[in-house]
């Protein structure tokens, strides 16, 4: 594994691939560019080709190749290693085969799956009402065509028996939830039990996509004419959407649907325009925006927004804000401010009518109207200001209380002060009353949900680092930029304090035996890329030298204190044995301190 990935660094350049996303400006010999990472105008993004590294000294992010592709693309470390091994035509050897071999065969059922519901869609009958069904919602063939929507004929084994036919074995195509292995013949089926059928019929097939394009599940979509067939022959209600289940290749809570495709435009627009649903992502994607990715099936979940957070920090959320949608929406949009995130908020609506609408009906209504939506759309705390000042009288003493009791948690959660000053003075002054007041209420608010604050206080709390660890640090760097002069820091050891000594150890046996030095390379890229090359008296030794010899400065310091609070104490005790132990300790590590100095 180490050697492979040595090998994919040999022959990529990480300036070629950081080239491919975003523009590089020559500096020296770095490179330097806006960090795509955060928001910024200055470039304090750089690429240090002598070290095949990058680092932000914006927003502290940095690394190797890897770590660039796992960020830019919002991917793991496996997956990172395989696209940039197929990018350079490294075989992976050791890769977990059973696992990765049993991936792929699922993702291979899938997309000959898919082959065959977009086949039935254009070619058969009923996919013919299925695609008339869709372009009435508002959909060109050529979108579609684009999402690879398809059908899935409304019988027991039509999958089954086409995927059978190509030589699939039934086991495996039922770890992708595409089948089911009845242990309960359904009631209206008569199925016999210990017999496969298939999960999805009779419906719309939306392919759900990774963001590398592979179809990892199936979300299945009744309409008018296959939901009364339907209905005919099951005895339960026929739920609009079935789902995969969660499978080897599928964990909802971790998939935003759309981002495939939208993940360069979210970049460029630095904002996601974020949906539930499948309709709603095509619609408001083919209606020209293009930044915009959905939840489906499940709540906004702490990893999407870690996913979504390496493309933007900007979102504009089009959820239901309906009393019955309120709770869950307000969590997810709340967990996304509390993890950084500017939350605005699109209120779908046609300028007279009051009934709730969704994205895809609205811009099928009125692409204008959608349009101004999400022009208008309104920073959260703004639009909950507006929608409590809508509910209540102002004027009135116990709905001024009831007003304050609905916003004071808004207001609490906001992690700026200078915003949060804003609202509570925006407060005071619309149900007239002091500033001091609010504030004295909003000491006894609890946040709305408490979720946030962990969070919040944990990513203020910056902690000072001190000349000796910045020195540590340094002394690491060096470490793992020059690991042939490690023994200087080994034999030097006891310089170090104890947790450091250890960690160099840990450092020297992780090199030594871990493959993948990613995350090492990021912790410490900062340093990595300071390229002290370019200085021609650089000395890698003389530099290790300096640095434990300041580090053992400190050592000797701490211990000469150590020594000399022993010394008061056996002066206290009368101790003549220890005080003379102490003393002649004293003097020998003083006269080593002076030697250094
Ligand atoms: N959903 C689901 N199961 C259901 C209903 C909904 O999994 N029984 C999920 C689907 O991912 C769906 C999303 O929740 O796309 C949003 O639901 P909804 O707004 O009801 O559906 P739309 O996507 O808007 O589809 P349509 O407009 O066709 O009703
Ligand atoms: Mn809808």
């Amino acid at each position: 594994m180490l050697s492979q990935i040595e090998e994919i660094k040999s022959r990529l350049n990480i300036v070629d691939l950081i080239q491919g996303y975003i523009r590089l400006n020559k500096a020296g010999t770095n490179f330097k560019a806006v960090c795509p990472f955060h928001n910024e105008k200055t470039p304090s993004f750089y690429v240090s080709p002598a070290r095949q590294i990058w680092h932000c000294f914006g927003c502290q992010k940095g690394g190797d190749v890897f770590r660039f592709l796992m960020e830019i693309e919002g991917v793991d470390f496996p997956e990172a290693l395989k696209t940039l091994a197929q990018k350079t035509g490294v075989i992976l050897k050791k890769e977990n085969k059973e696992i990765s071999s049993e991936k792929n065969r699922l993702y291979g059922i899938n997309e000959t799956a898919v082959k065959f519901f977009q086949e039935n869609l254009e070619k058969t009958p009923a996919g013919q009402k299925a695609k008339e069904y869709l372009i009435s919602r508002g959909l060109k063939s050529q979108t579609i065509k684009e999402w690879r929507l398809g059908y899935a004929l409304n019988n027991w084994d039509s999958l089954i028996k086409n995927l059978s036919a190509i030589g699939y074995k039934l086991e495996d195509v039922e770890k992708t939830g595409l089948i089911i292995k009845s242990n309960q013949p359904p009631a209206a089926s008569r199925q016999p039990l210990n017999k496969h059928y298939d999960r999805f019929r009779g419906r719309i097939m939306f392919p759900i996509f990774d963001i590398n394009e592979k179809i990892i599940a199936f979300g299945g979509r009744i309409f008018a004419e296959s939901s009364e067939a339907l209905a005919k022959e099951e005895s339960e209600p026929v739920a609009k959407y079935i789902n995969s289940p969660q499978t080897l290749i599928y964990d909802k809570s971790q998939v935003l649907y759309g981002l495939n495709k939208s993940k360069v435009e979210i970049r460029k627009a630095n904002s996601t325009i974020l949906v539930e649903g499948y309709m709603d992502l095509i619609a408001v994607w083919q209606a020209g925006f293009k930044n915009v990715a959905a939840v489906s099936g499940t709540a906004l979940t702490d990893h999407h927004l870690l996913i979504l957070k390496r493309y933007t920090d900007n979102l504009l959320t089009a959820f239901d804000m309906d009393e019955a949608g309120e709770r869950a929406t307000k969590r997810s949009l709340n967990l996304a401010r509390s993890r950084g995130f500017n939350v605005k908020i699109i209120t779908l609506g046609l300028p007279n009518a009051g009934e709730k609408i969704d994205p895809a009906d609205l811009i099928k209504k009125s692409f204008e109207a959608w349009k101004k939506s999400v022009e208008e759309a309104r920073e959260i705390t703004q639009f909950y200001f507006e929608n409590i000042f809508a509910r209540f009288d102002a004027g009135s003493p116990e709905d001024k209380a009831k007003i304050a009791q609905n916003l004071l948690p808004e207001i609490k959660i906001i992690p700026n002060k200078i915003i949060q000053a804003h609202w509570i003075g925006e407060l005071a002054k619309k149900i007239n009353v002091r500033e001091e007041d609010i504030r004295e209420e909003l000491k006894k608010t609890k946040k709305t949900e408490e979720i946030g604050e962990t969070f919040i206080s944990r990513a203020n709390k910056t902690e000072k680092k001190s000349r000796q660890d910045l020195l540590f640090e340094r002394l690491v760097a060096l470490f793992l930029k020059y690991p042939e002069k490690k023994s200087l820091i080994a034999r030097s050891s006891d310089f170090l304090r104890a947790h450091q000594a250890s960690y160099i150890k840990d450092l020297d046996e992780l090199l030594n035996n871990q493959p993948n030095h990613s995350d090492l390379y990021s912790q410490f890229s900062h340093l990595l890329v300071l390229d002290d090359e370019e200085n021609s008296d650089f000395d890698p030794e003389i530099e290790i030298n300096e640095c434990l010899k300041e580090l053992k400065g400190y050592c000797l310091r701490q211990t000469l204190n150590d020594l000399s609070k022993k010394i008061i104490q056996a002066e206290k005790e009368k101790n003549e044995e220890n005080l003379a132990i102490f003393s002649r300790q004293f003097n020998e590590f003083s006269s080593q301190l002076i030697e250094l100095i």
